[in-house]
This record gives structure tokens, C-alpha cells and sequence, in this order.
């Protein structure tokens, strides 16, 4: 059997929605954009969505619009794509790199509150929706409540996050700015893409001037309003980060699915969770919140040191049986370019160095079945618990 570690769910509805714009014959950024950012304003509860071509345009366009700059600290992950840390090294701040929480693999405000004591000034905060579960914002360990206490903007990487939800409502609804990833293997594509959701007026309209050049007006405002004229202004040297109506257009058929896909990505990690339980040298996923509030996005599990093999060699009795994994992540403090600019030591991120060496993420998508599902689980006990 071959069993893929993510598969895309397309349907005819993807194909008519690329065909009407192919057929339009505007291919970049108009109506669909629109479309897609009025649905994500309403199933955010937020006031303001903006299109962008990728979670790490949106990243970037965040922190410069919460006024980011040179030589700023901004709080960070070690666990997580080099991509939320990257955009702040775009502006050339310095990310501050903390540990996550055991069970979670989420920061904690305890991690934040660390930093700023050594660090001091700490100008923002970007956390990780990791996996597909909310970060603790709200309440008494609650990192968004915190934030807001110190003057620290706070910005949510919710590439794995949608749709995810919390006691304080969905993902994006709550933090300065929250940006999704629309990526290929994620839990809605657009092939490329993102959005940055805000219910701050003037962090919109920022980001919205600085995806596209710094000009003071969109592309389509430019050429298809009634009254427009040819003329625009440039008030920043901004980016190209606008998503085209091809893609937009993707979206907007995933999205009419995404909360079934949610629900079939929940079936196989509930799955998993049911016929994995009983082997010890394993641990699995643990959730902070609701089994429905999860977006499920990946299902990592932990090879522990008592098992027979490492997670390498688990990884290759996956692969070598035709099952694909995955590996969330190396940390960042492990990467040549942060390891060596920010001399970093292992020693001071101990969760993550323990959940890094073990980790492993199985298949988990809509449309998985339940022979692949026990198929994977057959592969894993034959190695673990033969
Ligand atoms: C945690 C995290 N943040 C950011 C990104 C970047 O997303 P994109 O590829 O849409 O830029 C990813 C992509 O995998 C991610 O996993």
C-alpha cells in the first residue's frame, strides 16, 4: 500500500472556480480575493481580512505594520518553521528564541515572561498555533491577556490553524494580527497563499498598502472602478504580496469543504489516538482544547529513548512499507544560520530538544481511509511492539 503523508482534496468545484476566472480573463488579484477575504472576516469574527501570497508575506506584513524595526526583540519558538522567524530578521530585529510547553508543544506566557525578564525590552511576540490547537491566550495564563498588560503586540502564526477555535471563539478572532497558510498540504490550499485577519483599522490598512508596492490603492480599485484614473501614489517602498484570483479562487471552493475536511482529519487522529494508545515507548498528541476546536492539521507522535528503534529508523520502516511521514520540526536553535548568528545552546531549550529527537508526524488527511489508517497503525506496532 502507499499511503502519501498529505493529499489534496480537489473536487469539480476547484476546477469551474479556476476556469470562470481563466475564463474572466483577469487572472490577478480582484473579485475572488475579495470573496475569500469577506469570508474569512466573517468566520474569524474579525473586521478586517487581507489576501496575501503566501502565511509568510503575512508574517512579514504584520510585523512591519505593528511598527517592528531594526534592532527590536521579537519572542519567538524554537519549534516551528524557519518561516516565523525569518520575517523578523527581514527587518532586521533579532528574534528572541524560547522552549515550549511538554504536552503541547505550544508557548506558554510562563516562556514569555521568562524572556522578558532576561531580555527586558521585548517588542512583540509571534506564536504558533502548533499542529492545529490554539495557544493559551486568554485568562490568567493566557498570552494574549499578558501582551496586552506589557505593551507587547502579538502576532499568531496560524499556518496549522484553520479552522481552530478556543473558549475565546475561532482562531484569528483574538491577538494584533493572526495570518493563515494556504500552502499546498495544508488544511485548506490555494497552492500558494495566506491571510492576515486583524480588527485593527490602521494595521489594515497598512498591510493592505504594503502588499502591493506601497501604492495607496489596490489593483483592482486601479483599473476597473468607473471613475478610476490612471493615477496612484507610492507612500512606502512596499512588496508583491497580493494573492491572484487563480488561486483566491481555489480557496473559495476548499473553503466551502474545509469544515468537513476538519472533521475527517479529526476521524483519523481520533484513530490513531484509539489504536495507538497502548504502546508505551510512544507518546501522542495531547489536546489543550476540545477534540473539535482542533484544526488537526498534523498528528505527531514522539519515538521515546525505552523504545526497540529511534524515530529515524521508524521513519524508514514507514517509508521503506510505503507510508510518508514527516518531521515538525527541527528546531530553529539547531539551524546553522540561527545556531551560529545567536550562539545558541541546545541546553536552553530542554522540552524541545526531548520532543525533537523522538518526533515523527504520521499521514492524517480528508479522504484518508480507514485500511490506510490501520495500515499505518499496523506498520508503527509491528516496529514499536512487534
Ligand atoms: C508554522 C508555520 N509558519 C509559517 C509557514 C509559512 O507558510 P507559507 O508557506 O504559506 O508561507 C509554515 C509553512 O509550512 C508553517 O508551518
Amino acid at each position: 500500500m502507499k499511503i502519501p503523508f498529505f493529499k489534496f482534496e480537489c473536487s469539480q468545484a476547484e476546477i469551474d472556480q479556476v476556469t470562470s476566472v481563466l475564463e474572466s480573463g483577469w487572472l490577478t488579484t480582484a473579485k475572488k480575493a475579495s470573496e475569500l477575504e469577506a469570508a474569512f472576516k466573517q468566520r474569524c469574527h474579525t473586521d478586517h481580512a487581507l489576501a496575501v501570497n503566501s502565511c509568510t508575506a503575512g508574517l512579514h506584513l504584520a510585523l512591519e505594520a505593528i511598527g517592528v524595526n531594526a534592532g527590536d526583540k521579537v519572542v519567538v519558538p524554537s519549534l516551528t518553521f524557519t518561516a516565523s522567524a525569518e520575517v523578523i530578521r527581514y527587518l532586521g530585529a533579532d528574534p528572541v528564541f524560547v522552549d515550549v510547553d511538554e504536552s503541547t508543544q505550544l508557548i506558554t506566557r510562563a516562556a514569555i515572561e521568562a524572556a522578558v525578564a532576561e531580555y527586558g525590552d521585548i517588542k512583540a511576540v509571534v506564536a504558533v498555533h502548533f499542529g492545529g490547537q490554539s495557544v493559551e491566550l486568554v485568562g490568567a495564563n493566557g498570552v494574549w491577556d499578558y501582551c496586552k498588560e506589557q505593551g507587547i503586540k502579538l502576532v499568531l502564526d496560524a499556518a496549522h490553524a484553520f479552522p481552530a477555535f478556543d473558549s475565546y471563539g475561532p482562531v484569528g478572532s483574538v491577538g494584533d494580527v493572526t495570518c493563515f497558510s494556504f500552502y499546498a498540504n495544508k488544511t485548506m490550499t490555494t497552492g500558494e497563499g495566506g491571510m492576515v485577519v486583524t480588527n485593527d483599522e490602521a494595521i489594515a490598512a497598512r498591510i493592505k498598502t504594503m502588499r502591493l508596492h506601497g501604492i495607496n490603492r489596490d489593483i483592482w480599485d486601479r483599473f476597473t472602478k468607473a471613475n478610476a484614473s490612471w493615477e496612484y501614489d507610492v507612500v512606502a517602498p512596499g512588496f508583491k504580496y497580493n494573492m491572484p484570483d487563480v488561486n483566491a479562487a481555489i480557496g473559495l471552493a476548499q473553503l466551502e469543504r474545509v469544515d468537513l475536511f476538519r472533521e475527517q482529519r479529526q476521524a483519523c487522529a481520533e484513530y490513531y489516538l484509539a489504536q495507538l494508545s497502548d504502546i508505551d515507548c510512544i507518546q501522542l498528541p495531547q489536546a489543550r482544547v476540545p477534540m473539535a476546536h482542533h484544526s488537526w492539521h498534523l498528528f505527531p507522535i514522539v519515538v521515546k529513548p525505552t523504545a526497540p528503534i529511534n524515530r529515524d529508523q521508524l521513519i524508514s520502516a514507514l517509508n521503506e512499507s510505503g507510508v510518508g511521514t514527516s518531521v515538525h520540526y527541527k528546531p530553529l536553535h539547531r539551524m546553522t544560520y540561527y545556531k551560529e548568528k545567536y550562539q545558541l545552546d541546545p541546553a536552553s531549550f530542554p522540552v524541545t530538544e526531548r520532543y525533537w529527537q523522538g518526533c515523527l508526524s504520521l499521514p492524517i488527511y480528508p479522504g484518508m481511509t480507514t485500511e490506510q489508517l490501520a495500515y499505518v497503525v499496523q506498520v508503527i506496532r509491528a516496529n514499536l511492539k512487534p
